[in-house]
């Protein structure tokens, strides 16, 4: 696909072979168990149909929708759950499925909200990981790919809601 203004960093077939590589990851840590992946929308739809497809262990499917206030620059830490999972958490082994980790407030608020619940086991697989934007300290347990601070785009990834079809991952020129 060629859109005017949009650089591509990775390809499908690159994100393909790191999709595949996280979940052998997850495979292995995780036999002879059943897993819950948990979402974030709207980001991460494609990433979690990708990973859950790549899955050798039983798994069972929930999403969340969070709202996060301020804009990306003046990110204010305030995080809201807008959309909660229908599946109930306790005892079970809970994977959180993001697409990118920024600032980290996202993540740390989803995690800690899900660790009440108390689940058997719970980690975070994040797909793109902007290690150097972190605001907070967040660490995820599985992570795709290491980025650069820049604004990226395809792959679930939004500019305005726009993109989030493509197939690669781009960056705005
Ligand atoms: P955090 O709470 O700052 O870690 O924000 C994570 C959320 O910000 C992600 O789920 C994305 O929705 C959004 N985000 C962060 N960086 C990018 C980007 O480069 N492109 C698109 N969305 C992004
Ligand atoms: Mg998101």
């Amino acid at each position: 696909m060629d859109y005017a203004g949009l650089e591509l960093v990775y390809s499908r077939d690159f994100i393909t072979s790191q999709v595949k590589r996280l979940a052998a990851e997850i495979n292995r840590d995780y036999r002879e168990k059943e897993i819950i992946l948990v979402g974030i929308l709207k980001g991460s739809f494609i990433f979690l149909s990708d990973l859950a497809r790549e899955l050798a262990i039983p798994a069972k499917i929930d999403f969340v929708q969070l709202a996060s206030y301020g804009s990306r620059s003046t990110s204010s830490g305030i995080v809201e759950m807008r959309k909660d999972i229908t599946l109930a958490v306790q005892g079970k082994d809970v994977l959180i499925v993001e697409d990118i980790v920024d600032s980290g407030y996202s993540l740390e608020f989803l995690y800690q909200k899900l660790l009440s619940r108390q689940p058997r086991s719970l980690k975070t697989c994040v797909f793109l990981d902007k290690k150097a934007a972190r605001v907070i300290p967040f660490e995820a347990n599985y992570v795709g790919i290491v980025v650069e601070d820049r604004f990226l785009v395809g792959y679930g990834l939004d500019y305005d809601e726009k993109y989030r079809n493509l197939a690669g991952i781009y960056s705005i020129k």
